[in-house]
């Protein structure tokens, strides 16, 4: 039995990552805004500290994994969505690593998106105001974009940025060398009331619905869990840093040839 923090654990993926866990016998510590054991506004630096002393104080310091699914998407004004998916998770990451370090053995699931290669012209300087954590500076710049695409580069924008934060923390002896294996995994349209919530905005909702999904359409939340919960498993350790796309052939359609990218050492 292992103990668990899944955010955004009462609705859609991080719900059904819950009932997974739930039903193999874990311990699950939920976080969201409502139905869950800690309650907590990820888009608010106070709200963040109770999500962090919250699953603290459930878990007794020690974790054996964290999933972090809490998120906001188009049409969702752009501020909120890099309050929540941006700075929200890298709160969690940042806050329970400690926590984490302490079982020897954590796995942790970030939950990015095929956004970060499919939404096109999403601007250096806003993932770099996200990677230095500057949150003003991030808003600043996605308050020149009109609504509704400041939505849509928000949330490419803060899924590329937690999905290179990630990467680069993955490999370093904070995260690897404290034996927690942290990897990315990138879905795609998802039947979730956030989808939804996409689909039913007059300028959203052609644009999500003008997007080709070669295995015929949406998939569920609960195929998204299974693979997370691999991902969670002994058999995934090896992974270190990944970042797993499970999007119904979106991105290998509308990039085919973008794998590999090519060689480009780190600085
Ligand atoms: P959902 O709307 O079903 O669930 C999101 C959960 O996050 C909700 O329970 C909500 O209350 C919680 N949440 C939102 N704002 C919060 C805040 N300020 N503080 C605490 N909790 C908050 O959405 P879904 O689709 O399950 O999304 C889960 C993750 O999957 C998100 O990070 C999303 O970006 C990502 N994703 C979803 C896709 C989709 O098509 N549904 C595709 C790719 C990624």
């Amino acid at each position: 039995m292992a103990t668990y923090v899944v955010s955004g654990s009462a609705s859609g993926i991080g719900a059904s990552t819950r009932s997974t866990l739930e039903a193999a016998g874990h311990v699950v510590i939920g976080i969201d805004l409502h139905d869950a054991e800690v309650v907590a506004d990820l888009s608010t630096v106070e709200g963040r500290a109770r999500a962090v002393s919250g699953s603290l104080d459930f878990c007794h310091r020690t974790l054996d994994g964290l999933v972090t699914a809490a998120g906001v998407g188009p049409p969702v004004p752009g501020a909120l969505v890099a309050s929540v998916d941006y700075f929200g998770s890298r709160s969690l990451l940042e806050g329970l690593r400690p926590a984490l370090a302490a079982s020897r053995h954590a796995q942790v699931v970030q939950v990015g998106s095929n956004s970060t290669t499919i939404t096109p012209d999403l601007p250096d300087d806003l993932i770099e105001a996200f990677l230095a954590g500057d949150e003003s500076r991030a808003i600043e710049l996605i308050a020149e974009v009109p609504e509704p695409f400041d939505s849509i580069i928000a949330y490419g924008g803060a899924k590329l940025a937690i999905t290179r934060w990630c990467r680069r923390a993955a490999v370093s002896p904070e995260w690897i060398g404290s034996g927690i294996s942290l990897n990315v995994i990138a879905p795609g349209a998802v039947q979730t009331p956030l989808l939804d919530g996409g689909r039913e905005h007059g300028v959203v909702g052609p644009l999500m619905e003008s997007l080709p999904i070669p295995t015929g359409g949406p998939t569920n939340p609960d195929l998204i869990a299974e693979w997370i919960v691999f991902m969670l498993s002994p058999a995934a350790r090896f992974a270190c840093g990944s970042v797993v796309f499970v999007d119904g052939g979106s991105d290998a359609l509308i990039r085919p040839d973008a794998w590999p990218d090519g060689f480009q050492a780190r600085d």
